[in-house]
């Protein structure tokens, strides 16, 4: 997977926009569900929040809206402790460095986006997801966002294409191409409703998708 350290880190928000057709979309449509089915005070459990994306997208929708923000890379966190200082939220957030403790939070909704594509289904991928669970409320509400087999043919060529139109360079694309095949790990439909179910979510629900990218909608039992 991409390290997401140094320069990849650096160079994260110019360059995601490119990557992910739909990107800023997929977070907003995120930002609308939290809206309907968070309370007035919740706690906000996010899994590889890179450099603080969804914490910066959702934090005016609500002032008594608490984040755990997590990751394993620490150049991430450390732009997104940056970008949270800058905007007067820090008291709002707990950065969290490193895999979760099982039962350490307690959380009203978990996010996990564009995160599980880069870890290997080998029992990584169902560890993730059990240590989610074991941080959510019973009941309470997972939303995933991956990269997810592709369903036609020429699906992944044209997700190049929209990457150059977005202004990707060829060099860009080539690398892209690569890691498309070599650096994710996209599950099909009945693979990711398995390892739901095996790790104690319900059946998701998609309300997102753009090319190979899905957005789904879980609960935890
Ligand atoms: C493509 S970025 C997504 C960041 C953010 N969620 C967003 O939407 O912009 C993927 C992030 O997942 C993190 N990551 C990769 N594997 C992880 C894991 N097993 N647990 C937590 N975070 C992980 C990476 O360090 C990186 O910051």
């Amino acid at each position: 997977m991409p390290s997401f350290t140094q320069d990849e880190a650096t160079h994260y928000d110019s360059r995601i926009e490119r990557l992910v057709p739909g990107y800023q979309l997929l977070h907003e449509l995120v930002q609308a569900q939290l809206q309907t089915l968070l309370p007035e005070q919740a706690q906000i459990l996010i899994v590889g929040a890179g450099t603080g994306k969804e914490v910066l997208q959702l934090a005016e929708s609500n002032p008594n809206w608490t984040f755990i923000v997590q990751d394993v890379s620490d150049d991430m966190l450390a732009i997104a402790d940056q970008n949270f200082t800058n905007l007067g939220l820090s008291s709002r957030v707990t950065i969290h460095s490193g895999p979760l403790s099982p039962g350490q939070y307690q959380a009203d909704i978990a996010l996990c986006l564009l995160v599980m594509h880069f870890v290997a289904d080998d029992g990584a991928k169902l560890a993730l997801l059990e240590s989610i669970h074991s941080n959510l409320k019973p009941g309470k509400h997972l939303l995933l966002a991956d990269l997810m087999k592709p369903e036609t043919q020429f699906e992944r060529e044209s997700q190049l294409k929209h990457c150059r139109a977005m202004g990707l360079t060829h060099i860009g694309e080539e690398r892209m191409r690569h890691n498309l095949e070599h650096e994710f790990y996209p599950l099909d439909r009945m693979r990711l409703a398995e390892l739901l179910d095996e790790s104690g979510f319900s059946t998701a629900q998609m309300f997102f998708k753009a090319l190979g990218f899905s957005g789904l909608a879980c609960i935890r039992q």
